[in-house]
């Protein structure tokens, strides 16, 4: 690989002159060809306005004024795939964003990790169980995670199949957003019937009551809650992890109001902790699409990196533009996080923070199976509250994995789940997700750490 050139201007491609991590071996030239040219035309699944719309929301978060809920799927799946489990994923992020607006007072911005979450970085390229050796699983925009030599060949073909999926999952999104669901008298129907008999099920429904009343009593009054547009519609905001980088180069278009470039894959996008070397690839592409982009944080990441990332990808400090997810694990947030926010603030970096209390608390269980604990996940929270108050930064959001669904993956929680139960609605693509229960329950408790 030459050494990354100087005097490059940025252009959707100009990342290919950088070395790229990550990216699959696709095995014919000619199909990657195609799939790249049919990218190309399609038409964009966000525009240019509503990424400028995001940046803007993301400006408050930066400057302390509302919180930032970022969640959805490890990995989507084109197995996995219905009106059902779009609409269940969303109920439960609008829960948590009620739990937290209710109980926090906070405006949160809520930005699904949806509608594009197809690829996955992965610590090995192979995986070999017995004397077979196959190519590791980077999610369905790449390959299938079927242990077979045909299932594991990178077929581009995916990359266009991944974007139909998520074309049809974002319209679905925007109906149910924009159409009625999501209005605010519908509190109560987000609450699915296996989360409503549990105790945050309750306590979610006395929120709802709660605001039931309110606007009753609002109506009472004379106000014409009809007019009022915020109680009928929310934003909520596509993101995935830019992985596979010819994909994000063909759906990256130049806005014709201003003549900047937008990634049009999403609203948002993030540069995953494996692929967030100064000089590589990834950080190129980012550093030039306007999009609001995120940049996973974890433990191998020195301070002097950090304030070298916000640079580069935020030369111009725009509030709002770079959020920085931070996912050291439990033990060891309290060590490395208060640098890195000094480092940072010291600069005069406008940043959103966020946690990812996940990513750092994997582990895999007796049984074989990957797993979280939820008392870790809640224990990387609390110190990622603690020391943004000692330092006297905005803990201005969480990024989490979960699912709407009924699933054993992640151990603890109310319903204490335990190692031996991992096998009974174990279903996640990739990694291990919350289930509904207990994402709602760590919105209360995100809330209590928000409010104190
Ligand atoms: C992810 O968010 O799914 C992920 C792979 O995270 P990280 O890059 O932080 O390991
Ligand atoms: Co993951």
């Amino acid at each position: 690989m030459p050494s990354p050139p100087d005097a490059i201007e940025w252009n959707a491609a100009s990342w290919r002159q950088y070395p790229a991590a990550q990216q699959p071996e696709w095995p014919e030239a000619e199909a990657l060809k195609r799939a790249e040219a049919r990218l190309s035309t399609v038409p964009p699944l966000v525009f240019a306005g509503e990424a400028r719309h995001l940046t803007s929301q993301l400006a408050d978060v930066a400057n302390g004024r509302a919180f930032l809920l970022q969640a959805g799927d490890c990995a989507e799946s084109f197995a996995d795939f219905s009106a059902d489990s779009i609409r269940d994923k969303l109920k439960i992020i609008l829960q948590m964003a009620v739990a937290l607006t209710y109980a926090a007072g906070v405006p949160v911005v809520k930005v699904g990790r949806i509608a594009g979450q197809f690829a996955k970085p992965r610590s090995s390229g192979t995986e070999q169980i017995g004397d077979v050796e196959l190519p590791s699983f980077r999610g369905h925009m790449v390959n299938d995670e079927a242990f077979e030599p045909e299932a594991r060949r990178p077929d581009p073909e995916r990359m266009v199949a991944a974007y139909q999926q998520s074309a049809s999952t974002l319209n679905l999104l925007r109906a149910f957003t924009k159409g009625g669901f999501a209005d605010l008298s519908q509190v109560h129907l987000w609450n699915q019937q296996f989360v409503a008999s549990s105790a945050e099920g309750q306590r979610y429904e006395r929120i709802a009551s709660e605001i039931d009343r309110a606007l009753r009593f609002m109506a009472a009054c004379g106000f014409d809650l009809g007019a009022e547009e915020e109680l009928h519609h929310v934003d909520f905001w596509i993101s995935h992890e830019a992985l596979i980088l010819p994909y994000e180069e063909c759906l990256t278009r130049m806005d014709s109001l201003t003549g900047d470039w937008y990634d049009c894959s999403a609203h948002m996008v993030w540069i995953g902790d494996r692929t967030r070397q100064l000089d590589g690839a990834h950080v190129e592409f980012a550093s030039g699409i306007r999009n609001p982009v995120g940049c996973k944080v974890g433990p191998t990441c020195s301070p002097s990196e950090v304030v070298a990332l916000c640079e580069r990808i935020n030369p111009d400090r725009l509030a709002g533009r770079l959020t920085l997810i931070t996912r050291f694990g439990a033990d060891k947030i309290d060590d490395l996080l208060p640098p890195i926010l000094r480092a940072v603030e010291a600069e005069g970096h406008p940043v959103v923070w966020t946690c990812d209390p996940m990513h750092g608390n994997t582990f895999t269980s007796d049984g074989g199976r990957k797993t979280r604990r939820f008392d870790d996940i809640l224990s990387e929270l609390r110190s990622f509250f603690n020391v943004h108050r000692d330092v006297g930064t905005w803990p201005g959001g969480v990024h989490v994995e979960l699912t709407g669904d009924d699933v054993t993956e992640c151990l603890g929680g109310a319903e204490e789940i335990f190692e031996g139960d991992l096998d009974a609605r174990y279903t996640t693509t990739c990694d291990p997700r919350l289930n509904a229960r207990q994402s709602l329950d760590l919105a209360f408790r995100v809330a209590e750490f928000l409010r104190s």
